[in-house]
């Protein structure tokens, strides 16, 4: 049989199904044609489903490859601004100078918030989690831009884009402000994309926050880092809430949520507060003991990967980042040797080594972030502010690609047909 086509047969019938070829990566076989047969698939999780087609992103978790639109993550990482990744996301090509200062200044541009927004955050408990507050304001803002907007045409949808990657570090910003009780700083619009958010985060109308530039370019990197990841659960979320037609505030604040869960975007949070926990490099070997303990829900946050069975190659970038920082702030942070020495362990550890548990994303960034002076509950944040253009692209995507909506099947495993008896006395 060629190799772009599968049978399958199941007791007397078999189905013929097409295999397609990726640029890079696994084949897929075309499955669409079973469910008028009588048949869906299982795949709890989808770990073996391709719930679409993108040019966007491609990872190869065996041999820890990430690159956005044939650029890998490392040069991009050590080479460009987040900006210039935001384009390149967005658009599938490396800007021009031209291209680049027109993009920078639009996005520049959209950074306040309608006003009226401000009130609502007094809505909110001070000692809310600042990500449920960034979910809700998020979902807010499409009671402010909805009726003008047409999804299916895509200048729509560039604005779309522009505003939500110019507000998001403005509406972050000032859920911290907020729950430490300090008025909104408005953004400075002379300052870079990841300027701007530290001088909204840290400057008070008496004080003038000066950017260190090593801080910066830290801040910078850690939004790069972060920008996309092909069809994780808070883009597939987006697409899903999306596929529908539905406002893009609304889909942003749906990935929002789905980000929250600390075993995706919240695990950054998690991994510091488990490396205050294990506190000296002494306590290590009775953590590794506890996250291999099939008995005990702990598990070592920072660690392991759906998609990555190497090492993530974000967590390389990560990782240099944070001496740099570190250096930059002659601090001698005693979490940084306990992160080290647990990853030295664990990389050597059997059961780490059989099950290809390596060192994520959010292993380093959580102590680089706790350098920068920002509280470990607006880490899930700051994830949040660099993915909002990873989940814009994908979003934008699917629509030129045309909508579909989102409609899994399932395995019922529920009763069968039955009588239904009422036991509830009526009035
Ligand atoms: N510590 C200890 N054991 C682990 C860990 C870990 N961090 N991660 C996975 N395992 C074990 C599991 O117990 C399981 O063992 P088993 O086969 O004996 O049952 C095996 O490795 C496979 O784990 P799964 O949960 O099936 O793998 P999956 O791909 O579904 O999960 C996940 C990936 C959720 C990231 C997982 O590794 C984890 O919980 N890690 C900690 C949280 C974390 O760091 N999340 C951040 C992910 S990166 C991001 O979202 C940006």
């Amino acid at each position: 049989m060629a190799d772009n086509k599968a049978k399958l047969t199941i007791a007397e019938t078999s189905v013929d199904l097409d295999v397609l070829s990726p640029t890079l990566g696994s084949k897929v076989i075309d499955i669409r044609t079973l469910g008028s047969k009588g048949y869906y698939t299982y795949d709890p999780g989808f770990t073996s489903t391709a719930s679409c087609e993108s040019k966007i992103t491609f990872i190869d978790g065996d041999n820890g490859i990430l690159l956005h639109r044939g650029f890998p993550i490392g040069q991009l990482a050590t080479e460009s601004t987040y900006l210039e990744v935001c384009y390149i996301l967005l658009y599938g090509e490396a800007p021009t100078q031209e291209q680049y200062d027109k993009f920078k200044t639009t996005v520049t541009r959209h950074t306040m918030i309608h006003e009226q927004i401000t009130r609502l955050f007094h809505g909110f408990r001070r000692d809310s989690h600042p990500m449920a507050v960034l979910c809700g304001v998020t979902g807010a803002l499409a009671a402010f831009y909805h009726d003008a907007l047409d999804v299916s045409n895509p200048v729509h949808r560039d604005i779309t884009a522009y505003r939500l990657l110019s507000k998001m570090p403005t509406v972050a910003a000032m859920c911290y402000k907020y729950s430490i009780g300090q008025p909104f700083v408005y953004p400075k619009n002379d300052l870079s994309y990841a300027g701007n958010f530290l001088h909204m985060m840290f400057a008070t109308p008496c004080e003038e926050y000066v950017v260190n530039p090593v801080l910066e370019r830290a801040m910078d990197r850690i939004f790069i880092l972060h920008a996309d990841h092909e069809q994780n659960a808070s883009t597939s979320t987006v697409r899903t809430a999306g596929s529908s037609g539905a406002n893009p505030f609304a889909c942003i604040a749906a990935g929002i949520a789905s980000l929250w869960g600390p075993a995706h975007g919240g695990a950054n949070e998690a991994c510091l507060r488990m490396l205050e926990e294990i506190k000296t490099v002494e306590h290590i070997p009775e953590f590794i003991k506890r996250a291999k303990d099939k008995n005990d829900s702990f598990r070592l946050m920072g660690f392991g990967h759906r998609v990555y069975k190497n090492y993530d190659p974000r967590a390389t970038v990560m990782r240099e980042t944070c001496h740099e920082v570190l250096k930059e702030l002659n601090l001698n942070d005693s979490l940084l040797e306990v992160a080290m020495e647990l990853e030295r362990i664990a990389l050597n550890d059997p059961y780490f080594i059989e099950k290809k548990l390596y060192p994520n994303v959010d292993f380093y960034s959580g102590i680089i972030l706790k350098a920068l002076g920002i509280p470990s509950n607006m880490f899930t944040v700051i994830f949040a502010i660099a993915r909002t253009i990873g989940w814009i692209a994908h979003w934008n995507e699917m629509h030129e690609d045309g909508l579909k909506i989102a409609r899994p099947r399932q395995l019922y495993t529920g009763y069968d047909e039955r009588e239904f008896k009422s036991e509830i006395k009526k009035k």
